[in-house]
């Protein structure tokens, strides 16, 4: 098997959303999304981590100057979703239900390109303290 050293970088966010199909009742809504379909909408505490693998470099100790992740997470995803309705104001989200698993392969997409090929392995989000999604290399 082959091996590799992943480091996480770990931020927050708060934004608000609704779950819901435009053709669907507020009851069906509710039933099918349950609390996160009020018509009213809400909001949540995120929690993102992303994780980036690869070899340790000999000259720096480091697989990625984990200062220079955040810089990247913060300029690519948190300065667009931070205290926003991710249904509404979002440029990369426009037409994507902002379920868990949906944020987290739009967050790995907007930051996959923007890294060294290969590098990017997982992307979690964390809605509440009960749920999350992730998406990454298998
Ligand atoms: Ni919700």
């Amino acid at each position: 098997m082959a091996r590799s050293t992943r480091i996480t970088r770990l931020e927050s966010f708060s934004a608000a959303h609704r779950l819901f199909k435009a053709e669907l009742s507020d009851e069906e809504n509710f039933r099918l999304f349950g609390p996160c379909s009020n018509p009213g909408g809400h909001g949540h505490n995120y929690r993102l981590a992303v994780t980036v693998r690869g070899s340790i470099e000999p000259d720096s100790g480091m697989v990625l100057n984990l200062k220079t992740l955040h810089d990247l997470i913060q300029t690519s995803i948190l300065d667009k979703v931070d205290h926003r309705n991710l249904n509404l104001e979002v440029d990369f989200l426009t037409g994507v239900q902002p379920t868990t698993e949906n944020l987290a392969r739009a967050f790995f997409d907007e930051l996959e390109p923007r890294l060294p090929t290969g590098r990017l392995w997982r992307v979690l989000v964390q809605e509440t303290d009960k749920n999350s999604a992730e998406y990454g290399e298998d």
